[in-house]
């Protein structure tokens, strides 16, 4: 934390300097006032017609475009009214992370963490792409160009997507949304952040960035008003080296990419809540990172009218009270400049110009309808070009963690297939009124479950499992309800149907009877969502179920569908589990691509985008959350003492060999890797400590200043097609080993490839909490080339 030395003199106290640090944690200085938009970079022109537009606004509509309205004309989960008079369509801020979120005839592709588990930056973009598509396809049903909007028309909206999510960055292993986001890696997460919203910008949707920041545990998230005084949201406690090393680093890639959105976070930070927090918003977001877009909050989560307006905030979802007429009769008054008004518009409507979506943006809403049991409009939004890229990233996040020559399957004429996570979803019902809950394996927050409990620290836990079939993602508002759902039964039995296989099941019996087989598979899986953490990070039924197939078959192939860290050590050493595979959060096209990799029709090339350890005792206090205790049982309190040491930092620093580490992942080929070459720029040779450039949106521009490179080259030295995800760790001036570069190359048999990995000035530096700037530390630096954390194989130095 930063040293503070406050001198009490100017209180008119004795003369007294309080140097300990300690005395600050866990509190947030404030910042004001607000930063005004300023149209750096990329945004000159879209700030300048946004200044236009607010200078002929009447303060109620300024006001009028910061708060969410209540409509039943559509189903959008967020809804800003048109000014009909100027041509302002309105605004529809829609989820989900993995695709169009309440409606119908949209996809659901692989979730966040697959596309961390692929490390793969093209398909990402891609997949930004497609699904960014549906989200304006939603709107083309009837194509109107520019100037042909109807004024009357009140349903025509701009589309906001609900899409990165870099926060929670997994701190604790149980944490309900890990699933959500990418990686539990700051930088893997930040490049895929920036992926995505590229791939989401060439289709002109606003991208919301989510949620600002330290949003690591479900339980506490929120207030909670039935006792007096209520009980507070948990407070995430950080300090300021740990904020910009760890948390801010991923928003920070994403602000660079350009994202015009952000939303901040349900719960308090430093004990300031995260929409009202001056500090995180005015300061690092508005200040430091140069942030022209606008902030949104998370649902209902403003707490107070002014406090938060002064504090940087600048749309209210849904319509808390807050603002409107309070927010008005303030500026009125005085108590708020209408400056801060001004420019919370001006954000809004510059974010508006820059997707371009002020010109010819298609008539949408039609195809988001209040209730799906409603008549209306179909408007299929799914693009057959998004086909191959739906399937490759349900591939592509299957990652093979142990294999004994039992995959490919080589020509099986008997197998058996096991586990409740295999078959289709029993139930298909069409939810509530919204469709935001049931459909296939597209679950919302009460999956049937199966119910176990656990005693963990005297505390009882209920276990939560999909028991009634398999799931392609977990729960709550980053779920999504795809027309179609492959689970891995039905394309077995498609597989059978071709090869004439001889298929036995049992997805019932916790003990079942196995059956002569080839190969016995064993699907299973974990539930995760938002509104609560996992209760755990394994179950019992189903390491059992495991384990009882196992005795009675030399050849079993376990299969997880786990939306978050899964332990396996109850059963990962057994002499006949031959074959363990994570197939994490798919998306619609989970079995294909199961099968595909099973028989070989498809190579595994996914990696671990966080570590498994051995034992639940492993994670030590971030294992779970943080419950309000002691004297803050009103006031919940989250330490995030541990620094930037989460996930692999945190077991290298305490020595715990993991069962499977992070980045790790086998194939069905191998790779050699050769020539390593480590090399300086130009920019490196007078390169001062501190960057000196401007501040655009992301932050100071030469902290992108390519410094060195890292070159290798790798072979494929096996015998069939595959991709390498090669990873390159750098040991930091923050005294860990991190992950500062990695890319994914396909490679043919014998064939060779060169990588080269550059290192910025951020990359290279640490967080100078005296100077408030990233402070570039010359020396010599290890630098390590390898398949993996531990799997290094070349390294060398950077002479920095
Ligand atoms: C609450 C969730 O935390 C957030 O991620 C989501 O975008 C909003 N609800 C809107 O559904």
């Amino acid at each position: 934390m930063k040293s503070i030395a406050l001198s009490l003199c100017a209180l008119g106290a004795s003369a007294k300097v309080i140097t300990d640090d300690s005395i600050f944690y866990g509190q947030s200085p404030p910042v004001y006032p607000s930063p005004n938009i300023t149209g750096t970079g990329d945004w000159a022109e879209s700030y300048t017609k946004a200044q236009a537009l607010v200078a002929q606004l009447t303060l109620e509509e300024k006001s009028n475009l910061t708060f969410g309205a209540s409509t039943t004309d559509n189903g959008c989960a967020g809804w800003i009214q048109a000014i009909p008079r100027l041509g302002f369509p309105g605004l529809c801020l829609v989820d989900a992370g993995n695709g169009v979120r309440t409606t119908d005839l949209v996809n659901g592709y692989a979730a966040g963490l697959s596309v961390g588990a692929s490390w793969n930056r093209e398909l990402t973009t891609q997949r930004g792409h497609y699904m960014a598509g549906e989200f304006r396809a939603k709107g083309a049903n009837v194509a109107l160009g520019p100037g042909e909007y109807p004024q009357s028309d009140t349903r025509l909206y701009i589309y906001l997507h609900f899409t990165i999510v870099v926060g929670p960055l997994g701190r604790i292993a149980r944490g309900g949304r890990n699933w959500e986001g990418f990686s539990h890696d700051p930088y893997l997460s930040g490049l895929l952040a920036a992926d995505t919203i590229k791939g989401h910008h060439q289709r002109g949707i606003i991208t919301s960035l989510k949620h600002f920041i330290l949003n690591e545990q479900e339980t506490n998230r929120n207030p909670f008003a039935n006792t007096t005084p209520q009980v507070e949201a948990v407070s995430s406690n950080v300090d300021d080296k740990t904020m910009h090393e760890l948390y801010l680093w991923p928003f920070q890639d994403a602000l660079k990419a350009g994202s015009a959105n952000i939303m901040c976070s349900y719960q308090r930070i430093n004990n300031s809540y995260g929409c009202a927090n001056s500090k995180t918003l005015n300061g690092l977001l508005k200040t430091e990172l140069g942030f022209q877009g606008f902030v949104v909050t998370d649902w209902r989560a403003q707490h107070s009218g002014v406090a938060s307006a002064l504090a940087g905030l600048d749309m209210t979802m849904p319509d808390s009270g807050y603002w409107g007429k309070n927010l008005t009769t303030a500026i009125q008054n005085g108590t708020i400049p209408e400056s801060r008004l001004d420019d919370m518009a001006t954000r809004i409507l510059a974010a508006w110009y820059l997707l371009g979506q002020d010109e010819g943006f298609p008539k949408p809403g039609v195809g988001m309808p209040y209730a799906i049991t409603e008549p209306h409009t179909r408007v299929d939004a799914r693009d057959p070009a998004a086909r191959p890229i739906l399937f490759q990233g349900a591939v592509e996040g299957h990652v093979l963690v142990k294999n004994n020559r039992a995959l490919p399957l080589r020509d099986p004429q008997v197998i058996s297939v096991f586990g409740y996570s295999a078959p289709g979803y029993k139930q298909s019902v069409v939810g509530d009124g919204t469709y935001s809950a049931w459909k296939l394996g597209a679950q919302s927050t009460n999956p049937e479950q199966q119910v176990a409990s656990k005693v963990y620290n005297s505390t009882v836990f209920i276990e939560t499992i999909a028991i009634n079939g398999t799931i392609i993602m977990g729960g709550g508002s980053g779920a999504t309800t795809p027309g179609y759902v492959s689970s891995p039964f039905d394309a077995l039995n498609q597989r059978a149907m071709k090869d004439n296989t001889d298929l036995f099941w049992d997805f019932v019996d916790p003990a079942p009877q196995v059956p002569a087989s080839d190969a016995c598979l064993v699907f299973i899986n974990a539930w995760s969502s938002e509104g609560y953490d996992r209760p755990a990070v394994y179950d019992d039924y189903s390491d059992n179920l495991v384990l009882s197939v196992a005795e009675q078959c030399n050849n079993t192939i376990v299969v997880i569908h786990n939306p978050g860290v899964r332990l396996v050590d109850n059963f990962s050493d057994h002499p006949n589990i031959t074959a363990i595979v994570y197939a994490h959060t798919p998306g619609q096209d989970s079995g294909a691509a199961t099968v595909a990799l099973l028989y070989g029709d498809e190579n595994f090339s996914g990696k671990l985008p966080y570590t498994v350890p051995k034992n639940v005792s492993d994670y030590g206090p971030l294992l779970g959350p943080d419950l309000p205790e002691g004297d803050y049982l009103n006031y919940p309190q989250s330490d995030f003492s541990e620094g930037i040491f989460i996930d692999y930092r945190g077991f290298e620093a305490r020595n715990i060999t993991p069962r499977y580490e992070f980045g790790y992942g086998l194939s069905y080929t191998t790779f050699e890797y050769d020539s390593l070459s480590v090399g300086k720029t130009k920019k490196a040779e007078d390169a001062d400590i501190y960057p000196s450039g401007p501040i655009e949106q992301g932050g100071q521009i030469d902290l992108w200043d390519v410094l060195a490179n890292v070159e290798f080259t790798i072979k494929n030295t096996g015998k069939i097609t595959g991709k390498e995800a090669a990873q390159l760790y750098i040991d930091t001036p923050s005294g860990a080993r991190q992950l500062r570069g990695f890319e994914k190359l396909s490679l043919k048999p014998d064939e060779t490839d060169s990588v080269k990995l550059p290192l910025t000035r951020r990359d290279l530096s640490e967080w100078d909490v005296a100077a408030q700037r990233w402070k570039l530390v010359k020396g010599s630096i290890g630098v390590y080339v390898g398949a993996s954390f531990k799997d290094v194989r070349l390294q060398g130095t950077l002479d920095i």
